[in-house]
């Protein structure tokens, strides 16, 4: 392995955290840090962007409060993104990934979480002009300087991680990933991360099942209905059981910010999904059996 640090299988997402969904306030974030710790999760997921800038300072000011050890807790956050709203001036969404940029948002990110340093920093999205360069040159300062300790990308091609790794480490990629949406698995990305070792993280690892309903997410209720039972699990369990299968020893980033949903998270690590049912349930999500 690539990383460093101890991550939980399980991570907790918190873009839904702040304006981006819950507007928890601060002792509610404090309550869902000591439950996330008490049922096994210890790392959090955060990005500059999320709660259109907002949410890394809040989960800090939680955070200082709550009387956890920085040591019992991972923190990954990501920049990249210039997100048109109140806080920036950018006129257009963009990326910027030159050396300066990269540092700037860092700091800002230990100010706002309240901490020393970063467990895993990622650049949040691949910019088609980006150079990997000053990129490295970033990274070897800020972690010469011990601000971040684990280096990696979301949302990146093997090509694209192949061209950093000319100059620096990548230790995981975090991407899209789940029953409903898993070109990772075919595209290269997810046997990336097993022939390099790198660290695999899934965002919206439910994929549309709760989000939409349509034909596929139809086919793919009846296959769960057939092995909620069987698995004595919910739905959503057996959603994450299906991401947990795959041998890139994917690492799922769950958005709820319910706490029974976030500890049914972690039991999901629990449930050996058979063969055959991970095919099941492949097939519903395909709407027709493998070649
Ligand atoms: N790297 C990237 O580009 C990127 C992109 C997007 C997200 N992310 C990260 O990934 C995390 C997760 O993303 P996501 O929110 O799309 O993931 P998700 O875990 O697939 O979806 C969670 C959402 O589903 C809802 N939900 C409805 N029924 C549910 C059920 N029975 N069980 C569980 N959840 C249910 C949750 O609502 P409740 O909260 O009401 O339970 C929540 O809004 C984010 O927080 C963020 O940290 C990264």
């Amino acid at each position: 392995m690539k990383i460093t640090q101890n991550y939980s299988r399980i991570i907790a997402g918190t873009m839904t955290w702040g304006s981006w969904g819950k507007n928890l306030s601060t002792a509610e974030i404090d309550k869902l840090i000591h439950h996330c710790l008490n049922v096994g999760i210890t790392t959090f997921d955060h990005a500059d962007i999320y709660g259109g800038y907002t949410n890394e300072a809040m989960f800090g000011a939680a955070f200082a409060n709550s009387g956890v050890s920085r040591e019992n807790l991972q923190l990954i956050t990501k920049c990249g993104i210039q997100y048109v709203c109140d806080a920036r001036e950018a006129k257009i969404g963009h990326y910027q990934y030159n050396k300066e940029y990269i540092i700037e948002s860092v700091h800002q990110s230990l100010k706002n979480l309240k901490t020393d340093y970063i467990d895993f920093l990622l650049l949040h999205r691949p910019s088609p002009l980006m150079h990997p360069l000053e990129i490295s040159e970033a990274i070897y300062q800020l972690k010469s300087q011990g601000k971040i300790i684990d280096f990696g990308v979301s949302n990146f091609t093997p090509s694209q991680i192949q061209m950093i790794e000319t100059v620096v480490p990548v230790a995981g990629n975090q991407v899209e990933f789940s029953l409903t949406q898993n070109t990772v698995m075919y595209d290269g990305t997810l046997d990336d991360c097993i022939t390099n070792k790198r660290m695999a993280m899934a965002w919206s690892s439910l994929g549309s099942y709760f989000k939409e309903t349509n034909e596929q997410t139809k086919r793919i209720k009846d296959s769960l209905n057939q092995l909620t039972k069987k698995y004595n699990a919910t739905e959503d369990q057996l959603l994450l059981a299906w991401v947990l299968k795959h041998p890139a020893n994917v690492h799922p980033v769950v958005g709820t910010a319910t706490p029974e949903r976030i500890a049914a998270s972690v039991n999901a690590l629990d449930i050996k999904l058979e063969l055959e049912d991970w095919f099941v349930l492949l097939k519903a999500s395909q709407g027709h059996p493998v070649p």
